[in-house]
């Protein structure tokens, strides 16, 4: 089974990147033939800047690496190293419906938060078919958001398997219901767009975490877990028992939001504290990262060139 996802350097990434993309692949890790890529055309879209798109795809690199994708099991890479996506994302773009395009949320919400309408914006989830595509991927771990990107990747491969002959797998979406959708510290979706995100390295992750919003329930009276970010976060970084403790506190009253949080802030500390130290020593060894990268990038080609050699054949290049 070959599993890939990719990911956007388009900032630092948070809590949300962490349990909705991240450990999922982690997870999969042993299962199969691992792919994961740093999606720097992408972030093109939004990214305006060379040295902040060079530096945050370095970034999102040792994210990774600290916080466990293990370079012999995971093909790590940069997209734009694998310059034959964007030769498949204009065989694709051939067979593309506006319509199809039209109806994506992703875009619609972008433009809704003031991004500019752009080709790239638009015909992101292309690129996006192609990445995947390319690759020749089964499963595609991604947070929930992304769902409708993937039907578009299963839509696009059945149009080109239906237009030039079977070539094309229909590749699955990965959303790990548990942890479908983490809210940030204002109660909506953790998203770098909505300024609320807790950074997976984030120097002040206590003034963050003490500065989630909660409702004003007094602190002895009894009060619902369930639905209350600090709640919900505390789910994704303690054990079962912990969570059930910190439900019945909550429930029993007498127990405030601040000792939630301090609890919350604990457990966050006692899962990254370990990555902070691998990912400190990988900072003093840049050679080593650019090795994997460039090692990534030579393997993801080899498998792209399988695939392109047959595409190319079937659409008369
Ligand atoms: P952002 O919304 O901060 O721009 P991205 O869109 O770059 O984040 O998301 C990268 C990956 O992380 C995607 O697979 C996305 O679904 C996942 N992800 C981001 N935020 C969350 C969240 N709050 N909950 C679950 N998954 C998330
Ligand atoms: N669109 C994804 C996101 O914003 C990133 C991405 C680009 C991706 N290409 C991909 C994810 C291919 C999985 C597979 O999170």
């Amino acid at each position: 089974m070959r599993i890939l996802t990719g990911i956007q350097p388009s900032g630092k990434l948070h809590w949300g990147n962490y349990f909705g993309a991240m450990k999922s692949m982690f997870d999969l890790q042993e299962k199969g033939e691992n792919f994961m890529f740093i999606a720097n055309y992408h972030a093109m879209t939004t990214v305006r800047d060379g040295k902040a798109l060079r530096d945050a795809t370095k970034e999102v690199a040792l994210d990774y690496l600290a916080c466990g994708l293990d370079p012999n099991k995971t093909i790590m890479y940069r997209q734009s190293d694998v310059p034959a996506v964007q030769e498949l994302a204009w065989y694709l773009s051939c067979l593309t419906p506006m319509g199809l395009l039209e109806r994506c949320h992703s875009y619609k919400d972008k433009m809704a938060h003031g991004f500019d309408a752009t080709h790239g914006l638009f015909a992101y989830p292309v690129l996006m078919a192609a990445d995947i595509l390319i690759m020749n991927a089964d499963l595609v771990p991604v947070g929930k958001d992304q769902k409708q990107h993937l039907e578009v990747t299963r839509d696009l491969a059945q149009k080109f398997n239906n237009a030039y002959g079977e070539v094309f797998k229909l590749p699955d979406a990965y959303i790990p219901e548990t942890v479908a959708t983490i809210p940030g510290t204002d109660g909506q979706k953790m998203s770098k767009s909505y300024h609320n995100t807790i950074e997976l390295f984030d120097v002040s992750a206590k003034k963050k975490v003490m500065g989630i919003q909660t409702d004003s329930t007094p602190m002895e009276e009894p009060k619902e877990p369930n639905g209350n970010s600090v709640y919900e976060l505390y789910k994704l970084f303690a054990t079962p028992e912990e969570v059930e403790t910190m439900a019945n506190n909550f429930r029993a009253g007498g127990y405030g939001y601040g000792s939630a949080k301090k609890e919350l802030l604990s457990a966050y500390h006692r899962l990254f504290d370990p990555f902070k130290a691998k990912r400190d020593e990988l900072v003093k060894d840049p050679d080593t990262l650019e090795d994997i990268l460039r090692e990534g990038a030579k393997k993801a080609n080899a498998c792209a060139a399988v695939t392109m050699e047959k595409v190319r054949r079937k659409v008369g290049i």
